[in-house]
């Protein structure tokens, strides 16, 4: 299996002269810390800055994107895997043509796919570097297998916690996870909910500050984001915080993490594009295995 992924990548590589698509996952420790809310945002900002973004739900029956996004979505990644739909069929498209993936119970599936899924998935995911700059991957929270292998397989890993002391302590414990693996991921951090532009520096600096002591591990300080009522008025409007609340503070946040992401050379380290990621993904599960 190993074998043939990478033969799928080698192919991949040859036909690509164009940068590589970045591949980034937003997780978090603990649940309902904004992450869907970020990347939805994060994605329309890094759009208008001129970036292709495609973002991937594998937040079975948590994500709400779509509504998010503005996009009714019909089919999700399972029909892909199980080799009913080609992946340009469950492609939609929202707010300044940020495309978007559903991957539906496909996410559970993923860690024990048998050999032909795998490789059909990896063949039609590959597809998408011809539409794609970046990838984000809205993650669910936590642990669990599924979480672990999408955010160590990725080149960038944003983690997304608040400032109550559950949620540092969980995403504590996610980087550090993380962190063990020999090929870690490139990891940022974002506190949002924060209240004041004070508490969010001291909060990023404190926390960078014991994971650099604790773990030697430099993490990047991404940016914070406010706590600001215009967020929950966009869910319910149905309308994204950067399309219908442009000027509020937590828009302006996340505009700023934008441009200032984009600023700084987007590889950071890694960023062999998505056969990389597909490989990292699909070829540890059969070492796992085997
Ligand atoms: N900066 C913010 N200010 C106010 N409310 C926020 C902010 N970010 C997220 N929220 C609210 O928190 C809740 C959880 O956000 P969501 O993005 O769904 O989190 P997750 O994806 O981590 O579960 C939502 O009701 C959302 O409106
Ligand atoms: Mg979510």
């Amino acid at each position: 299996m190993l074998e043939q992924v990478s033969k799928l990548k080698e192919r991949v590589i040859e036909q690509r002269s164009l940068p590589k698509t970045h591949v980034i996952s937003v997780s978090s420790g603990k649940g309902g810390v904004g992450k869907t809310s970020f990347a939805v945002n994060f994605a329309i900002a890094l759009s208008r800055l001129g970036k292709r973004i495609l973002i991937i739900d594998a937040d079975f029956g948590l994500a709400n994107i779509d509504v998010m996004l503005g996009v009714s979505v019909v089919h999700d990644l399972s029909s892909v895997i199980g080799g009913e739909r080609d992946i340009r069929d469950v492609i939609s498209e929202g707010h300044h043509g940020v495309k978007f993936i559903s991957g539906g119970s496909g996410v559970y599936e993923l860690i024990s796919l048998d050999e032909a899924r795998v490789a059909r998935l990896v063949s039609q995911m590959c597809r998408l570097e011809d539409i794609a700059d970046i990838i984000l991957l809205d993650t669910g929270a936590g642990l669990s297998d599924v979480v672990l292998r999408v955010v160590r397989s990725s080149d960038e890993a944003i983690v997304i916690t608040t400032p109550e002391p559950t949620a540092i302590m969980d995403a504590y414990a996610l980087i550090k996870t993380v962190n063990r693996f020999e090929d870690s991921p490139k990891l940022r951090l974002i506190v949002n909910l924060v209240t004041s532009n004070k508490e969010g520096n001291e909060m990023l600096n404190g926390f960078v500050r014991v994971v650099k002591k604790n773990m030697q591990l430099d993490l990047n300080k991404t940016g914070f984001i406010l706590r600001d009522p215009s967020v929950a008025l966009a869910v319910k409007s149905q309308v994204p915080l950067l399309v219908g609340y442009p000027d509020s503070p937590a828009a302006q946040n996340i505009q700023s993490i934008a441009s200032k992401y984009l600023d700084v050379p987007i590889a950071g380290g890694r960023g062999q594009g998505l056969s990389h990621f597909l490989n990292r993904l699909f070829g540890r599960q059969t070492e796992n295995a085997g």
